[in-house]
């Protein structure tokens, strides 16, 4: 298939269709020859498209985009290949050998970036105390040590599948797991921490949001402390992210359970005290933060390549 001034509505159904049948090959316009158009406007070899465009259609088509090759005259050859169906890599359970554990979040760019700064903005100070919800293998912990250089935290885990809660300890010697139902929470013999992170758990069969976030705000959190809530807005898909959280029994994205979770968390923290921010891309994350607490700055200076911690003022005890 050539395409080179007709307009994606002419491409989507065509490619759809072939899809199909099997792999596709698109010749398209050169997006490097058209740095700084937007898509549709009138590049040098033909219509102008991001990769990002191609990216977003391979995704949306359910199909994988593999590496183009370079033609003559400014253009390009994209191949799609249909995505082979499979169950959710959580179809199984979290169990350590089961599909969910070749997940890692930390390799989505987004997700990487996002988190870092959240980690950074909640700030827990040196010997500080974090709690992880639904921590699994605890991939997630790796993280602290990328946000907070050097910084000594005394770190609990828990979760219900105890083969995840071996896979943790494993990674993360140091720290404490447990086998636990949030459900029980508050548990006051656990004590108050300075972070709590719920990552793709409050959405979980059973998990009450309000409830458990009310718990941990009243007996779990420090007067200084913030709390990471993450909701998860793709599904992984033979290898991929595929964008946009999903339903139950819906094969199309639908972000209203979504939304609806994380306006209620955002909500029910700001009317309480926190300062709360929402960011990310396939995992949206909801940081929140005592409002008396200065924001600190300095966000990503730990991507720098001489890094250096977060700058921040002191954090003001809630009354
Ligand atoms: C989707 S996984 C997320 C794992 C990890 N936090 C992440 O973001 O990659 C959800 C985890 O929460 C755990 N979980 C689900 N319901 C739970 C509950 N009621 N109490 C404790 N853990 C729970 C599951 O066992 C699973 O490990």
């Amino acid at each position: 298939m050539t395409f080179t001034h007709e307009p994606l509505a002419q491409i989507v159904p065509a490619v759809r269709a072939a899809l199909q049948r099997g792999e596709v090959a698109l010749d398209v316009p050169d997006p490097d020859l058209g740095l700084g158009l937007y898509a549709g406007e009138a590049g040098p070899a033909g219509v102008h498209r991001p990769w990002a465009v191609w990216t977003d259609l391979a995704d949306l088509l359910g199909a994988h985009l593999l590496t183009p090759e370079r033609l003559a005259g400014g253009r390009v050859r994209l191949r799609l290949r249909p995505r082979q169906s499979g169950p959710d890599p959580d179809a199984a359970g979290y169990g350590a050998g089961g599909a969910w554990s070749r997940v890692d979040k930390l390799e989505d760019p987004v997700f990487l970036y996002t988190f870092v700064e959240a980690l950074r903005r909640v700030d827990p100070p040196p010997g500080g105390r974090v709690l992880a919800l639904g921590v699994n293998a605890g991939r997630e912990l790796d993280a602290l040590a990328l946000a907070l250089p050097g910084r000594v935290l005394e770190v609990v885990g828990v979760d219900l599948d105890l083969s995840a809660l071996a896979a943790a300890s494993a990674r993360f010697p140091q720290g404490t797991f447990l086998q636990l139902d949030v459900n029980a929470l508050p548990r006051p013999e656990l004590g108050r921490f300075d972070l709590v992170l719920a990552l793709s758990l409050l959405q979980s069969p059973g998990v009450r949001q309000d409830v458990l976030l009310a718990a941990l705000r009243r007996h779990h959190l420090t007067p200084g402390g913030g709390l990471i809530l993450g909701y998860p807005n793709a599904r992984y898909r033979a290898g991929e992210l595929s964008y946009g959280a999903r339903m139950r029994n819906f094969a199309r994205p639908d972000l209203s359970l979504l939304a609806a979770d994380v306006s209620a968390a955002r909500r029910g923290l700001h009317g309480r005290g926190f300062k709360v921010f929402v960011t990310g891309k396939y995992e949206v994350l909801v940081t929140a933060i005592p409002a008396g607490a200065s924001t600190p700055t300095g966000l990503e200076a730990v991507w720098d390549v001489h890094a250096q911690p977060a700058a921040s003022e002191p954090v003001t005890p809630q009354p």
